[in-house]
């Protein structure tokens, strides 16, 4: 892939985020993960998913049936960053198509990943599990996996009280990163 020239004057040994998010939650975590790293962040897109019924359906569709999907991402080089914050929302109990599909189409050798979502009510183990054997196939190591539950539509978190959430399961977990200790 060619290189990005913004993502070129990323410090050796530096923090990529990487996100798809399809109605802004997982993006809000992402932009509180590299507030924190002052690190870049590559948002992939997903047009079949749009932000309707037929977006909805297809995006069911497609997660429960476990395909990748088509994504646009900007173009970028992953060579710069030894840790990788890779983030998506749960869909069927599994990070969201977009995500693997970002996954299946990179080179992760000897990074260190850590996956975060955003989600309603639950994800499933095994399907984590899944993900950590790709993660692994590809050459890097799933080091954490860091996540927002956001409750049901009838007793969901307000985006501030989400935001909250956020910071608090960050403020959990950064010492468990030594990239942030570089910064
Ligand atoms: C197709 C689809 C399937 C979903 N499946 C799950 C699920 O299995 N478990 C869950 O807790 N939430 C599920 N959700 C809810 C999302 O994970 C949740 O709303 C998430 O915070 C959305 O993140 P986003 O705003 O970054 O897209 C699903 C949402 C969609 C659109």
């Amino acid at each position: 892939m060619a290189r990005a020239r913004g993502l070129l004057a990323a410090p050796a040994g530096g923090a990529l985020v990487v996100v798809y998010s399809r109605s802004g939650n997982t993006a809000a975590m992402a932009a509180e993960i590299a507030g924190r790293l002052g690190a870049a962040t590559l948002a992939i897109k997903a047009p079949a998913y749009g932000d309707d019924f037929f977006g909805w359906t297809r995006a069911s569709y497609d997660a429960w049936n476990k395909l990748t999907s088509e994504i646009e991402v900007p173009d970028h080089d992953l060579a710069p960053y030894d840790w990788l914050f890779l983030g998506s929302p749960i869909w069927w109990y599994r990070p969201s198509p977009p995500l693997w599909s970002f996954l299946e189409a990179s080179d992760l050798g000897g990074k260190k990943v850590v996956l975060f979502n955003t989600f309603n009510s639950r994800f499933k183990d095994a399907e984590i599990a899944e993900f950590r054997s790709l993660v692994e196939q590809k050459g890097g190591q799933l080091v954490d996996h860091v996540y927002v539950r956001r409750g049901r539509a009838y007793d969901q978190l307000s985006r501030q009280e989400m935001l909250d959430e956020i910071r608090a399961r960050l403020d959990e977990r950064v010492g468990a990163w030594p990239v942030f200790k570089n910064k």
